[in-house]
């Protein structure tokens, strides 16, 4: 047993996505999360650059005393995921791309047709489809980067017009092109575009890595025998710019009333 909080981090808003399926699934533990909002979007950065934010808020979650850390962003998992392991050797830490290629490799055979939208980074990285091949080398698959989409999901523009010419943009050649109909999420991003993507590919299979993740985070925490019982803290929620719009999405996200919560902008610059 262990009452202490699970650190999460993302980019941005992003890795909420995460938050709401841990929550219902194990509802006495607590959280610490991190976005990065001043330095958002990761996706197109170099990987030295992202290797860095990801240390600097690794240490951060380790200092506020977590038991475990959640790297609840694709594009952290594919670039640095080993070494956040090495720096901090003991500590369990979970990255999101491998629940989801499990998830992918146990329930798509053959016939299926797998498409996968990420960020520059986390497509360049070929970590799913790695991962995935390693599992099941027969399945098909293809991969897309969606470079418009974090930032303007960051802006919250999402039921609108704008975001839907943007998925058309990328989606209607390679999914017709490539005849998919299993569509991975990969980035915790795009969980808030879902609907629209179902709206306008209905045919289409979901596959969302923010719900898959959390069965690791439960096994993980089981065969650890970390699991809280009566948690002690409240729900936190750190952000490197604490704008309106980070706010207004977590309220968005999450039925505030759902947990006791707490916002606090924290400047990384002043943790060196
Ligand atoms: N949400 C992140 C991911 O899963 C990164 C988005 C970004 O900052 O580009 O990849």
């Amino acid at each position: 047993m262990d009452n202490r909080p699970i650190g999460f981090f993302d980019s941005g808003l992003g890795g909420l996505t995460c938050i709401s399926p841990l929550m219902k699934a194990l509802p006495k533990e607590r959280i610490i999360y991190f976005g990065d909002t001043a330095r958002t979007p990761y996706g197109s950065k170099a990987p030295s650059t992202i290797r860095m934010f990801s240390a600097q808020i690794a240490d951060f979650l380790v200092q506020s005393n977590v038991k475990m850390i959640v790297i609840a962003c694709n594009t952290v998992s594919a670039t640095c995921l080993n070494e956040l392991r090495v720096r901090f050797p003991g500590l369990p830490i979970i990255g999101i791309i491998q629940p989801a290629a499990q998830a992918v490799a146990e329930s798509c055979g053959k016939g299926n047709r797998i498409g996968i939208i990420g960020t520059k980074v986390t497509i360049k990285s070929r970590a799913y489809e790695n991962l995935i091949h390693e599992l099941n080398p027969e399945l098909s698959i293809h991969a897309i980067s969606c470079p418009t989409f974090v930032p303007l999901i960051e802006e919250g523009i999402i039921e609108n017009e704008i975001m839907d010419l943007s998925i058309q943009y990328y989606l209607d050649h390679f999914i017709k092109y490539h005849k998919i109909d299993t569509l991975i999420l990969g980035c915790t991003h795009y969980p808030l575009i879902r609907d629209n993507i179902e709206k306008l590919y209905p045919q289409l299979r979901i596959i969302n890595p923010s719900k898959e993740i959390v069965k690791s985070i439960r096994k993980e925490l089981e065969s650890r025998d970390l699991l809280a019982e009566e948690p002690d803290c409240e729900n936190t929620f750190y952000a490197s710019d604490l704008s309106e719009n980070f706010v207004n999405m977590i309220n968005r996200i999450f039925e505030i009333s759902e947990f006791r919560v707490a916002f606090k902008n924290f400047d990384l610059d002043t943790y060196k």
